[in-house]
This record gives structure tokens, sequence and C-alpha cells, in this order.
């Protein structure tokens, strides 16, 4: 849909673009893994590594979960928002028909990967071309939204079913101090995977003719 037919030199390409299209959020997954650790371990570094960075500067710092370390994420976000629930920061009716059926599900997946930015390590770039200066911290950002398109294209490649979440400020700090990483990595974003249990449903558009122009175009 959206899109015109056309045959590409390389296969390749059709391939990416059919994974790209199939690409789709999974929440209910269960803790199956359709390949093996090596082979996760292998997308996720892949990513790590070949993803392009503003300047080269290779801002982003990524951690796998698995299985029980995987539920450790998720069950200090159940705790941090049973702190809110006993603050009174989140109502009752939200927390047990919302966010705790959602985290439980999170919880149930296979792993996590935890995406994260270190803003520090651009501390000398940022004087070295200091006209750039504020556009580095966001150039960053997209270069780690691209690791996590990527992997979570890969993943689902592979047979996963995955959701993009971002629980950051209610679990960053914990998530720090559980698995000893440095402070001057800031997560980001979680990419929670399994094996799916149900259908993704319909995929929803927006229409192309709105976010889409060419000019110049061969007939
Ligand atoms: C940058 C980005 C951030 C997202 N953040 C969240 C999130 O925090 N929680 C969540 O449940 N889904 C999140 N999603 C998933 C989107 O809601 C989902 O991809 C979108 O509704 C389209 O559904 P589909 O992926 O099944 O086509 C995010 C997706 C993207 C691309």
């Amino acid at each position: 849909m959206g899109s015109i037919q056309v045959e590409f030199k390389n296969p390749a390409t059709t391939t990416l673009l059919e994974l790209a299209r199939s690409l789709r959020t999974y929440y209910d997954l269960k803790a199956e893994s359709p390949i093996s650790d090596d082979a996760i371990e292998a997308i996720v570094q892949d990513s790590v590594l070949h993803v392009p960075s503003s300047f080269n500067t290779h801002t982003s710092r990524v951690v796998l979960l698995l299985k029980e370390e995987h539920k450790k994420a998720w069950d200090i976000a159940i705790n941090a928002m049973e702190g809110l629930l006993a603050a009174g920061q989140v109502p009752e009716e939200m927390f047990e028909t919302q966010a705790k059926p959602k985290l439980n599900g999170l919880r149930a997946a296979y792993g996590t990967v935890l995406f994260f930015v270190d803003y520090d390590s651009l501390a000398p770039i940022k004087e070295k071309f200091s006209i750039y200066a504020d556009k580095f911290d966001p150039f960053a950002m997209e270069s780690n939204a691209m690791a996590q398109y990527l992997v979570w294209v890969a993943l689902e490649a592979e047979g996963f079913g995955a959701n993009l979440q971002h629980y950051s400020l209610l679990i960053d700090k914990q998530i720090q101090k559980t698995w000893s990483l440095p402070t001057s990595w800031k997560l980001d974003a979680q990419l929670v995977f399994g094996v799916s249990t149900t259908d993704s449903g319909e995929k929803a558009f927006t229409p192309l003719e709105g976010s889409f122009k060419v000019f110049g175009k061969s007939l």
C-alpha cells in the first residue's frame, strides 16, 4: 500500500523494504526465542557497530538483557510504578487496569535491549565545532534511534515480535545501579522482544499524499 511497484537491481533492496513493511509492534510476547542467544547478540553488536553517527562520534551504548536479567529490568519498572501508586501519583484503577498488566506483559517476554546515549562523550567535539554545539545531542539521539530501528527490524526478521518502550525516567537510576553502568550513559529506549502470541492486526497509515512530495522525476 502507498508505494509504486518497481523491480530493484538488488534483491536485497526488496527484502529490506519487505522487512520494513512487515515491522509491527507486538505486546503479547512469551519468553521463547526462535534463534540462539549468540544470534541475538550478533544482531545487537552489528547494529551498535555499524549504525552511523554524526561526525562518527559513536555515542550509542547498548545493553542486552536476556531471560532472568530481562525480568529484573521489568521488576524495576513494576516497583517504580508501585512507588508512584503508594505516593498517590498514579490512580489505583489506572495502575490495576493499565500499568500493571502492561508491565507484567513486558516482563513475560524473552529479552530487552536497553539503548543509551553517552552525551558526555560529546564534550570534545562540541568544543571543536562550537558552531554545531547544540546540534550534537539531537544528532546522538537520531543515531540511537537508527540503532533501535535496525535491531527491531532484524529481530522481527528472525521471528521475534517486539515493542519499543520509554520508561527511562522511572527506571534509569535503578537500571544503572543494577548492572553497574557508567553514569554518563543516559537511558533512552527499551526494546522488548519475545515470541508473539497474537496477530498484530491491520497496519494503520497516514496517507502518503500528505507526507511525501517528489520533484524532477523522469517519466
Ligand atoms: C519513536 C517511537 C517511540 C515509541 N514509543 C512507544 C512507547 O513508549 N510505548 C509503546 O507501547 N509503544 C511505543 N512505540 C510504538 C508505536 O506506538 C507503534 O509503533 C505505532 O503505534 C504503530 O504500530 P505498529 O508498530 O504496530 O505499526 C513507539 C514507536 C516509535 C517509533
